[in-house]
């Protein structure tokens, strides 16, 4: 222990301090508080999806590390801060300024929205998985090989191409 607020503290520091700039732009901005809190949102989607693409990879160059060894200890840290302090705070931002959105600009019954929450709730469980991966790779008990992880690196990057294409585009 060293007497400073760790990784995880940080970012939740972090995330209730950007939670209270957001009510303070909605109650001062009215109207206009709708553009900023997207703003916000397309911020938070970049550091949840930056988080999402680079996790895998981190999983490929961890399968090739002996257990034990000083990389296998490194990714470690790397994951497990990378997982605390970016993705997880990002996704529940995005998460939180996205229902907004579609509360606030009369969204909740469109169809493309449907569909775009049923990719991102997809994203979301692809989250748990990563995070379900980091703890195993933590004990050195992943069993998915490089080949595999490699495959899996991709869903998060498809979904995020259905998702911006529905949101941008709305094609019903
Ligand atoms: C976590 C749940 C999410 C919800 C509830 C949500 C909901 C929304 C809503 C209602 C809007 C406003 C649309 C408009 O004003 O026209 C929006 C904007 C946007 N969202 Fe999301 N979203 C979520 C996650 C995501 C994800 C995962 C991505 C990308 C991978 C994404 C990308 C975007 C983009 C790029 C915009 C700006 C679109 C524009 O202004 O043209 N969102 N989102």
């Amino acid at each position: 222990m060293t007497g400073t607020a760790g990784p995880g503290a940080r970012a939740a520091i972090a995330l209730g301090i950007t939670a209270v700039g957001i009510a303070a732009a909605i109650l001062l901005l009215g109207d206009r508080a709708y553009m900023w809190v997207k703003a916000a949102h397309v911020i938070a989607i970049i550091s949840w999806m930056a988080g999402m693409l680079y996790l895998p990879r981190l999983f490929i160059y961890h399968c090739d590390a002996l257990p034990g060894s000083e990389l296998s200890e490194t990714l470690k840290v790397m994951e497990h801060r990378l997982l605390r302090v970016i993705i997880n705070p990002a996704m529940a931002l995005s998460w939180i300024l996205g229902l907004w959105l579609a509360w606030r600009g009369g969204f909740l019954t469109a169809g493309w929205f449907h569909a775009k929450l049923a990719f991102v709730i997809a994203l979301s469980g692809v989250h748990g998985y990563l995070s379900a991966s980091v703890r195993r790779f933590a004990a050195d008990q992943n069993s998915v090989s490089a080949r595999n992880w490699r495959i899996i690196n991709e869903a998060p990057a498809v979904l995020m191409v259905l998702i911006v294409i529905l949101v941008i585009v709305k094609p019903f």
